[in-house]
């Protein structure tokens, strides 16, 4: 039976006494500001998000609000959490929770998948931390800890199985399975790390499968670094943040002074970074061969 897993009492209490205070986490957060929250935080780190989530939370406290709000001003104020996609889905989301619920963040996780830009992560993790649900939710650090601890592996996968899945659903306790959600991704975030575990402050190194076995070292294909210096996703960036700091729409040699030749890898990359960022709507073409964020 679910409920009497041992790693759950160990975690638990470890959660409760360990756990960061982070706004998205009090009581009182609403269900919307919890979803931005979750979007931010699903390739930055926190002490990235926090500042801009508060931004986001005085400006855009609700759906509406954002809704209202143009792409330019959202992508301004994503400012440089990367990724700059996930602020137009946000934006698409508030519009489109606007639209079929009123305004208010549906709390069915069928409805909430239904939304632009939310997986079935986001979906689980606000049905668990905004509404109390009981869901696998299932992130990079919650992977890692049922790896280590119950497969007896350094990493998880590249890509989620469906193993995963159902080991995590049958993990989950019959009461407060979104309290153990949450304690399972802070343990993965501050203890059970992905390069340097802290394994004598962790609750449950002495059931963990991984360490029992030695602590071998991973043997699947290499792990994908976050390389940057050169990357298309740095060149992105550099566009993005030129057009950001622009009160006009930029030219072509504008850009190229902004984002120089010694800044690439190969002569097309500006122009290539620049068709893929129209492309996915964060960079709007004018007539005159300027570019603008869109409006
Ligand atoms: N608390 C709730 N969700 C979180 C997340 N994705 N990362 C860090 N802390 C969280």
């Amino acid at each position: 039976m679910a409920d009497e897993s041992p790693l759950h009492r160990p975690i638990l209490d470890w959660y409760e006494a360990n756990a960061r205070e982070l706004p998205w986490r009090e009581p009182g957060c609403s269900p919307w500001l919890i979803l931005v929250s979750e979007i931010m935080l699903q390739q930055t780190p926190v002490n990235r998000v926090l500042p801009i989530w508060r931004e986001w939370a005085e400006r855009w406290p609700t759906p509406a609000d954002l809704a209202d709000a143009s792409p330019a001003d959202v992508i301004r104020a994503w400012g440089r959490l990367g990724y700059p996609r996930r602020a137009l889905r946000l934006h698409q989301a508030a519009q489109a929770i606007v639209e079929r619920h009123n305004g208010s963040v549906p709390s069915d996780h069928a409805e909430l998948l239904a939304l632009p830009g939310i997986g079935s992560y986001t979906a689980a993790a606000v049905a668990s931390f905004a509404f109390g649900q009981r869901h696998a939710v299932l992130d990079t650090n919650v992977r890692r800890v049922f790896a280590r601890t119950v497969s007896g592996v350094e990493y998880p996968p590249p890509a989620l199985t469906a193993a995963e899945t159902r080991l995590a659903t049958e993990l989950l306790p019959e009461q407060k399975a979104h309290v153990w959600a949450v304690a399972v991704m802070e343990l993965g975030a501050l203890i059970c790390t992905a390069r340097s575990p802290k394994c004598a402050a962790c609750p449950v190194s002495a059931q963990c499968a991984w360490r029992l076995a030695g602590s071998p070292p991973h043997t699947g294909p290499a792990r994908k670094g976050q390389a940057w210096a050169g990357t298309d996703r740095q060149i992105r960036g550099a566009l993005m943040a030129a057009l950001r700091h622009s009160k006009e729409p930029l030219s072509q040699p504008q850009l190229v002074i902004e984002v120089p030749d010694s800044a690439l890898r190969d002569p097309g990359q500006r122009s290539r970074c620049l068709a893929g960022l129209i492309e996915d709507g964060l960079v709007e073409p004018l007539p005159d061969e300027r570019y603008q964020l869109p409006a």
